[in-house]
């Protein structure tokens, strides 16, 4: 990763639906009409307007993305991306994975956002392991930034202290 790159890229501990950016991203499932974790979480804090945009997307893919408004968040628009469920990993789940970070990011590019704020999408009740979890979230929005001129900033927002240093290791890695 270059360091203009690096520079774009934040890793921190907290709670996604306190950021005021221009997006934060959902990790959600197929349906896209709610769930626990941190989609029920942005779903109760920006209240039924986001639900309801939801409601006419029809679903979205495992590794696709999907924008709605950010209804009463900080933030301005949530993209809805989907997670693969962990099976092992020989199941596709590294190349869904990745087009989850890829996905939403030219969404938000194709809106014209600026700055991102992303969970670590399938590592609570999806089960993947949050190593391998994290190089991939790395790699690939470091790669999508270099696409995308536009997106200023993509900060990782990660809710445990556990998943934090697995992250800033994995960017450690990323970096040497
Ligand atoms: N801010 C930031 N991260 C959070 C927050 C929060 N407020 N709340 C939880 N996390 P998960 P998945 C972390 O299970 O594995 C839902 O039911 C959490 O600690 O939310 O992709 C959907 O509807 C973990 O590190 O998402 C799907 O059915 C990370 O967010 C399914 O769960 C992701 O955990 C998706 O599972």
């Amino acid at each position: 990763m270059t360091k203009s790159i690096a520079n774009r890229i934040e890793i921190t501990r907290g709670d996604i639906t306190l950021e005021a950016v221009d997006a934060i991203i959902n990790a959600a499932n197929e349906t896209l009409l709610g769930g626990g974790g941190v989609d029920g979480a942005i779903h109760r804090a920006g209240g039924p307007a986001i639900l309801e945009e939801c409601r006419a997307l029809g679903g979205c893919r495992t590794g696709d993305a999907k924008i709605t408004n950010g209804g009463n968040l900080p933030a301005r628009h949530v993209i809805h991306t989907v997670g693969p469920i962990y099976r092992g990993g020989e199941s596709g789940e590294p190349e869904l994975l990745a087009s989850c970070y890829r996905r939403s990011i030219e969404v938000a590019a194709e809106h014209g956002l600026r700055t991102l704020a992303f969970p670590a999408i399938s590592c609570g009740v999806y089960g993947y392991p949050h190593g391998a979890a994290a190089a991939i979230a790395l790699r690939e929005t470091a790669t999508a930034l270099e696409r995308h001129d536009g997106i200023e900033r993509v900060r990782f927002v990660l809710f445990s202290t556990e998943v934090l240093a697995v992250f800033q290791a994995a960017r450690k890695a990323l970096e040497a």
